[in-house]
Parts: C-alpha cells; structure tokens; sequence
C-alpha cells in the first residue's frame, strides 16, 4: 500500500510538473521565439461594441473605475458630433486606455476568481468540440499577453469560453453573475454577488395599457440607466431626466421614481470586459513572402 501511495504521489507531483513545464514553454514553442507576443495596448486599439454599452448601462461605476475613461463618450453622446471627432480625437484615446486597463483587471479577476477551474479555453480537435464552442483553437490566438499564463482551465465543468466574447448581451452576463439559475436553470455556477454595488436607481413603471396587454402587473417597472451612491444624486438624476421630457409626454413623468437598486462594480464590469473580449481578437496574418 504504501509503494502504491509514492507511485500516486510521484505521479501526481509529474503532471504538476509537465503541466508548469508546459505552460511556461508552450508560448516560446508556438512561434519558435520568432513572433512578438502581441501587447495589450495594441489588443485594446479595437474597443467592443460591448464594452462601449457597460459605459451606457453603469455610466456612475463605469466613470469611477476607469477615470480615464471619463473624456469617452457614450453611444448616445456620439449622436451629433463630427465622427472625425469621435472616433479618433480625444474620445478614442480615452477609451482605448480604458479598455486596456479593464482587458487587465478582467483577466486577473477570471484568474483570481478560479474561472479557470470550471472553464477551459481550449477547443480540442475531438469529441465534435467544434460544433458545440467553435472552430478548433490555434495557436495564433494564445500569441497575446493576455494569455500568460494559458488559461487553458483545469476541467470542464462548464462551457468552453474561448469563442464567450459578443456571445450573449451584458445584460444577460450581468443577470448570471447576481444568480446563475435564474437565466441558466439548474446550473451549478456558483453566485458572484461582490461583482456588484448597491445603490439608488431611476426606475420607470411600464405604461398601464402595456402591462394589461401584456398580462404584466401595473407595478412592473425597469430600471434607467446608472446606480447612484446616494438616494440625493438618484433624486436629481429623476428631476434632470423629468426636465428633458416634452410636455406631451407629462404623464410619462410621474411614472418615474427612486428606489434602492444594484449595478455591477469595477470587478463586475472589469470581468464582462474581458469575456466579451474572448475570441474577437485574431493576428493579421504575416503577408506571403515573395520568391
Ligand atoms: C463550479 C464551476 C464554475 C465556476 C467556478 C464558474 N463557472 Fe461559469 N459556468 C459553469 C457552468 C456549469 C455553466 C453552464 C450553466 C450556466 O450557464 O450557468 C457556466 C456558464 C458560464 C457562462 C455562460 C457560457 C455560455 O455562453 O453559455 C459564462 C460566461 C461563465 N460561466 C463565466 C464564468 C466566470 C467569469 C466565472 C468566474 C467568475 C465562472 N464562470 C465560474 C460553471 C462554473
């Protein structure tokens, strides 16, 4: 029994081994040492669309976790300016080093939050893997530093996350992460309840004559954009929003009220960075060299 033991402990201490062994090879042994490994700040020169709607959606927690976001302009804002202007002045600036620093914090977070343990990022070549998560993985799209150290995963517990990013919305995200049951059924996940902030929030109850279309209650309400820290700012962001609405639209003002609600915070909106960053991103390929 106890020569079985050392052979199972010996063995085990191996693939601990080849696996670090492996792990820290593997990125000198697909280019051969001949490819840079693409950096960050060139990864974030292409800001998703998805990112760009976490500013739209949590613009309070959004402005507090990246500052220096806070020049970048929403989608709506955009509306109206010289795209000239938008696109590549001072806003694009802003959020490309907003997107670096969340692409950052995102994957520590996916690292530090043990993600890796149920989800791999890895589609094999077998099992008909690549008509449940995508086409088979190739090297080329580990050659960034985002992927160091790999993040293969250990198991698969859960689905395989190389293709997640523009997948699924935010909002959906947001929803698993506060209760992954509820929009997956019996799944095992567990809760992420620190990935969000309390607060106060603008809600607008649904028009009576939709709710009795739609067999909804009269108190249905959803919630506008942003979590503020206190009840005051929720109050003055209620009067501003009741300031912009027509006169032919006064009844829809009383619709609107204050309540205490939840948004993500920087590690949640740090984390849906970069899994809506999972798989968008390619290198160009090297151009033919001539003969
Ligand atoms: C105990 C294992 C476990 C852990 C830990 C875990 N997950 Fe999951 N995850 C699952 C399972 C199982 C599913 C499939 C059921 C579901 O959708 O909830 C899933 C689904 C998902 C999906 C949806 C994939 C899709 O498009 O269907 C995402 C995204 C995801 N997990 C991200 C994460 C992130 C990020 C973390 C870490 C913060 C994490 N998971 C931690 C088990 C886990």
């Amino acid at each position: 029994m106890d020569r079985f033991g050392s052979i199972i402990t010996a063995a085990g201490l191996g693939c601990f081994a080849f696996a670090f062994v492996l792990s820290s090879l593997y990125p000198w042994m697909i280019t051969g040492g001949s490819k840079p490994e693409t950096n960050i700040a060139v990864l974030a020169q292409d800001v998703s669309p998805e990112f760009r709607d976490l500013k739209a959606r949590w613009p309070v927690a959004f402005d507090a976790a990246y500052p220096q976001g806070v020049d970048a302009l929403t989608m709506q804002q955009l509306v109206g300016v010289s795209p000239d202007d938008a696109r590549r002045g001072r806003s694009e600036a802003a959020w490309e080093a907003s997107y670096a620093q969340a692409l950052r914090d995102g994957r520590d977070s996916y690292i530090s939050e043990g993600c890796w343990h149920c989800h791999s990022q890895y589609v094999r070549p077998v099992s008909n893997e690549d008509q449940r998560w995508g086409p088979v993985s190739v090297w080329e799209q580990d050659n960034n530093s985002l992927q160091r150290p790999m993040l293969w995963g250990t198991r698969r517990v859960g689905p395989d996350l190389t293709y997640e990013g523009g997948l699924r919305s935010n909002d959906w995200h947001a929803a698993h992460f506060w209760r992954p049951s509820e929009v997956s059924p019996g799944s095992v996940m567990p809760r992420y309840p620190w990935f969000f902030r309390e607060g106060w929030q603008v809600r607008r109850r649904i028009d009576p004559e939709i709710a009795e279309r739609t067999g909804l209650s009269g108190d249905t309400s959803y919630a506008l954009p942003g979590v503020y820290d206190s009840q005051a700012e929720a109050e003055a962001a209620l009067q501003s929003t009741r300031d912009s609405l027509p006169n032919s639209l006064a009844a829809e003002s009383e619709r609107l009220f204050v309540e205490q609600g939840k948004g993500l915070n920087h590690r949640g909106l740090s984390m849906l960075a970069y899994i809506q960053w999972l798989g968008t991103w390619m290198p160009e390929p090297e151009p033919e060299a001539e003969s």
